[in-house]
């Protein structure tokens, strides 16, 4: 049966046409739920929108315990562990170690990779898993080695280089099962379809978007992020934030995204800074484990921006940590945003708890602007990528890289060669 024409059902409209048509809720704000495919985003495409996650997750204390049953129930028998010699050596790993011999689950462990893991850490887990005979990845810590593991479970099943995936939906057959268990708040990795890895030779974090990299099991246990110093909290936090900011503000959100994100803002403005400054409190360790999960929901449907454009240039030149470059390059690349789509500030300045702003755009966009540079600077997060060691004879080459980068595809608006240039300027001179 043919569809009826698409424009008999709804019109497309663009951001200023919008303007017009703006929908009220019962308490007269404006609402965003003319925010998804073909209403509000010009581009939209016609063929409705997907959304990713795992199957299966476990999330809150006593997580890790619980999951022993469900690693059980997939039926494999031995896994190769992969972690970073950091969670071996303050016996972190244990906590994981522990569970499996209780459960008399066989395994080895991979514990060479670094954080920004690279092409040749990859290969090496690849062959660790090879001559080990397991038939399974668990991986244990932040998002360095849940991409590392993905990496390892899709290329034992597909062949080849890591390098030949590179790009969107490139593997062919199913990665190995993978048991992805969380210890930062965080990249959203542990439940991602994206796997970031280095190509050491080019300086370039290659991102692959491939829904079979979509782990099979997220852990997330706050009782396993409990150890995390403060700076680690705070760069891993606002990593979280970024994530729930540019998927906000993507142009292929759509409602089950927008919620997701603005939650995940609304959380992360009350508990990172009680997460930071007290990381035994554990109602803000659970909260931000709850947090990140929710913007891992939003960015892994919606996808992300430039913020994460211009990092994963900064990562890989500089081998900066992957949440200090979002934080540092959010609110230059937001600004940027602002002058595009102002009214989705509204709904962001309201999550962050600035209700007062009312319906109007421009203190909205003042107001997160500002508190976002607010959270930076109480967290004691660098002022500028100067700190990061950037260099700006290196700016025209890290341009052209972050616009060939999948991510920036959804920002809210494309920028030019020498915006992009201009962004990373401004990201040098900040301060708060
Ligand atoms: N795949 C995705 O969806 C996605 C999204 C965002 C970022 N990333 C990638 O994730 C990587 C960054 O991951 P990350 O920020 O989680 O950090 P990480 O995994 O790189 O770890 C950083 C450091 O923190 C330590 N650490 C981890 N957990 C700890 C804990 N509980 N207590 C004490 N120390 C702990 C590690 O040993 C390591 O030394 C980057 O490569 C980035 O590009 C991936
Ligand atoms: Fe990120």
């Amino acid at each position: 049966m043919a569809y009826p024409s698409m424009d008999k059902i709804y019109q497309k409209s663009s951001s200023a046409e919008y303007e017009m048509e703006v929908e009220k809720d019962l308490a007269g704000h404006t609402t965003q739920g003319a925010h998804g495919v073909n209403y509000h985003h010009a581009a939209a495409g016609d063929q409705g929108s997907t959304f990713f996650m795992p199957c299966k997750s476990l999330l809150g204390e006593g997580a890790l315990v619980g999951a022993v049953s469900q690693v059980k129930a997939l039926g494999q028998k031995k896994a190769l562990i992969v972690t970073d010699a950091v969670l071996v050596k303050v016996g972190a790993a244990k906590a994981l170690t522990e569970v499996l011999d209780d459960a008399g689950i066989g395994y080895v462990i991979y514990d060479g990779c670094l954080p920004n893991p690279t092409v040749a850490q990859v290969d090496a887990g690849v062959k660790m898993l090879k001559d080990n005979n397991c038939d399974f990845v668990v991986s244990f810590g932040g998002g360095s080695p849940h991409d590392c593991a993905k990496a390892i479970s899709m290329l034992c099943a597909n062949g080849g280089s890591i390098k030949d995936y590179e790009g969107v939906d490139k593997s062919t057959k199913p990665m190995l099962p993978l048991v992805a268990v969380n210890t930062t708040a965080g990249t959203g990795a542990e439940m991602t379809r994206f796997c970031i890895i280095t190509d050491e030779v080019r300086h370039v974090k290659m991102a692959l978007v491939d829904w079979r990299l979509t782990p099979t099991l997220a852990v997330n246990d706050p009782k396993l992020m409990v150890g995390m110093p403060k700076g680690l909290t705070a760069a891993t936090g606002m990593d979280a934030l970024t994530h729930a900011i540019e998927a906000y503000v993507s142009t292929a959100s759509n409602p089950i995204t927008d919620a997701s994100a603005l939650h995940a803002i609304k959380l992360i403005a009350t508990y990172l800074p009680q997460a930071v400054e007290n990381g035994k409190n554990m109602k803000a360790r659970d909260m931000m484990a709850s947090a990140e999960f929710l913007a891992g929901m939003a960015f892994n449907s919606a996808s992300l921006g430039y913020v994460h454009a211009m990092a994963h240039q900064l990562g890989g030149f500089y081998n900066a940590a992957h949440g200090v470059c979002n934080a540092v390059l959010l609110p230059v690349v937001q600004k940027y945003n602002s002058q595009y789509v102002p009214e989705l500030f509204i709904d962001i300045a309201h999550a962050m708890g600035f209700t007062e702003v009312g319906q109007d755009k421009a203190k909205a966009v003042e107001v997160v602007l500002k508190s976002i540079k607010d959270l930076n600077k109480r967290l004691g997060i660098p002022q500028n990528i100067k700190e990061l060691g950037a260099k700006v004879e290196d700016f025209e080459k890290l341009a052209d890289n972050a616009m060939k980068d999948a991510c920036g595809l959804t920002n809210p608006h494309q920028p030019t060669r020498e915006e992009v240039i201009e962004l990373f300027r401004l990201a040098y001179e900040q301060q708060y």
